[in-house]
């Protein structure tokens, strides 16, 4: 079972970007936690960050017939980007969307996940461990469709 984590725009400055709503730790300490957290789940792991709308919507389109499941945290994209909602309906892999900060008591703006609409499930406000979360929900989401 393979799952790809994908982050997007600006949580490359995790430590640095508004440590009081994203903490403190870098994005290198979050990669190697999704890391050990799908060693922990016995899944394969692709890690992929970008910055940028239409490299994230490739790899999502990418991912059809190569990637089981999809934990993703578009960031900003989550509240604007159609363009991700629709290559994540049009693959159809299994995804679950996670948040660092509690989106849900932030800005009016960050109250819409268009992401969302085509994930199975979402995990919002619990730090890093959302992502182990999303993964260890993720196999057994698998595990029951697949029979894997
Ligand atoms: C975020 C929340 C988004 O609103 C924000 O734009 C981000 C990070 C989070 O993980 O809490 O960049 O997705």
């Amino acid at each position: 079972m393979k799952l790809l984590i994908i982050n997007g725009p600006n949580l490359n400055l995790l430590g640095l970007r508004e440590p009081d709503i994203y903490g403190r730790q870098d994005f290198h300490a979050l990669e190697q936690f999704i890391l050990a957290s799908c060693e922990e789940a016995g899944v394969e792991a692709e890690l992929f960050q970008s910055n940028h709308e239409g490299a994230i919507v490739d790899k999502i389109q990418a991912a059809y017939g190569n990637i089981d499941g999809i934990v993703i945290n578009p960031a900003a994209y989550t509240h604007t980007s159609v363009a991700i909602l629709d290559a994540l309906k049009a693959v159809q892999i299994p995804a679950v969307e996670v948040h660092i900060s509690d989106v849900s008591r932030r800005e009016s703006f960050r109250q819409i996940s268009y992401a969302g609409m085509a994930c199975v499930k979402s995990y919002i406000g619990l730090g890093f461990e959302g992502y182990r979360q999303a993964i260890l929900y993720l196999k057994d989401y698998l595990s029951n469709t697949t029979g894997e």
